[in-house]
């Protein structure tokens, strides 16, 4: 079955054509960041208007180096939600349109629950022993979920404010690198020493599993910036490293502890990791090190960002099991939270 795969959520336009839900045959992505650098960050009108622009010649990109045609494709899956509103609805009505067009069937899927499968379809042989932990550490969520199967998902932690792959582009933006501040900040980290600066990630009262990042990011800016921002002070290229690496190594030092303790709390030996966060390599030196009792599953290169080869292998597994959705019936949802597990709330 040959699966084309449309994303649209936030700020990338992608098309991917997947066979069989794990082998990817195109996996094209238009990024903004060029449009939304100017701006530190994602600019939604911005991001819908190029994503009218850029939305069919990544589809025609993605058929022409998959070397097939559109009546070849047997199932057209889109990213339902979460995101920018606009930004769904272009994907969500491009999806519907060419499902009407070639008479073939149509999915929604969770870009999120899509994270974690970037992991599983970079992983085809592997045999996963359910439960086990899904971490997602992205731009938009931080989340450690109980995975009782594909599409079968209980939070038992999130974040109560940002999530960590928004501090590192906060922190980037204190720091005066560039958007998205992700890939800068690990590069800038690997020169630094992470023991400079006694950075602190938030923890909260009885919820173990919870995640708080924005007291962390206020902690970089006092010490760029002085408490009233009147005591600034310039940074030497040395201390900026150093500020980096603390930062860095304090948000996944977190990270690694709430989810060495949730496979704990639920005898899980493997975790499977998604989002644009877990492109840093770094992170996954740290979990090595720190966890190696772990069966740590990483998406390979190209399916940690953004992507639609994700969205395609999802939809092809829903499709397997729960069969598609109403071209008519599916509206974009800007949220979709996970259900909560109560043993961990
Ligand atoms: O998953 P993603 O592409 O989009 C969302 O669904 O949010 O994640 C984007 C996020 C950005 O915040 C970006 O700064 C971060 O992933 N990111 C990284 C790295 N590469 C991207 N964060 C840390 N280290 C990286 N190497
Ligand atoms: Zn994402």
């Amino acid at each position: 079955m040959i699966v084309l795969g449309i994303e649209s959520s936030c700020d990338e336009t992608a098309c991917a054509i997947v066979k069989q839900g794990t082998h990817i045959l195109s996996n094209v992505v238009a990024s903004q960041v060029d449009l939304h650098e100017q701006f530190g960050g994602v600019v939604p009108e911005l991001a819908c208007r190029r994503h009218i622009d850029a939305m069919l010649p990544v589809i025609h990109q993605a058929l022409e180096e998959a070397s097939i045609t559109l009546n070849e494709v047997d199932l057209i899956a889109v990213a339902k939600g979460p995101g920018l509103i606009g930004a769904l609805l272009l994907g969500i009505n491009t999806a519907k349109a060419l499902s009407l067009a070639i008479q073939k069937p149509f999915i929604g899927v969770n870009h999120i629950e899509a994270h974690l499968y970037a992991a599983l379809m970079s992983h085809p042989s592997e045999k996963i022993n359910f439960p086990c932990l899904g971490v997602v550490l992205s731009g938009g969520h931080t989340a450690i979920v109980l995975m009782r199967g594909i599409g079968c998902y209980e939070l038992v932690g999130q974040t109560q404010d940002d999530a960590i792959g928004e501090a590192f582009d906060k922190v980037a933006k204190i720091l005066e690198l560039p958007y998205p501040g992700g890939p800068h900040i690990e590069a800038l980290a690997a020169e630094g020493s992470t023991k400079s600066y006694p950075f602190k990630a938030g923890t909260l009262k009885n919820r173990p599993l919870d995640f708080s990042f924005s007291g962390l990011k206020t902690s970089v800016l006092y010490t760029i910036k002085g408490q009233n921002q009147k005591d600034a002070k310039l940074l030497s290229p040395r201390e900026k490293k150093d500020v980096a690496a603390s930062f860095q190594y304090t948000a996944f030092s977190d990270v690694i502890a709430k989810t060495v303790k949730a496979a704990e709390m639920h005898g899980c030996q493997t975790v499977v990791f998604g989002g644009g966060v877990t492109n840093n390599q770094t992170l996954r030196k740290m979990f090595a090190q720190a966890a190696p009792f772990l069966n740590c599953l990483w998406p390979s290169a190209g399916l940690s960002l953004d992507n639609a080869a994700m969205i395609a292998g999802l939809g092809y597994h829903i499709f397997q099991h729960q069969g598609h959705s109403d071209p008519f019936d599916l509206e974009a949802m800007t949220h979709i939270p996970f259900k909560k597990n109560e043993q961990s709330a």
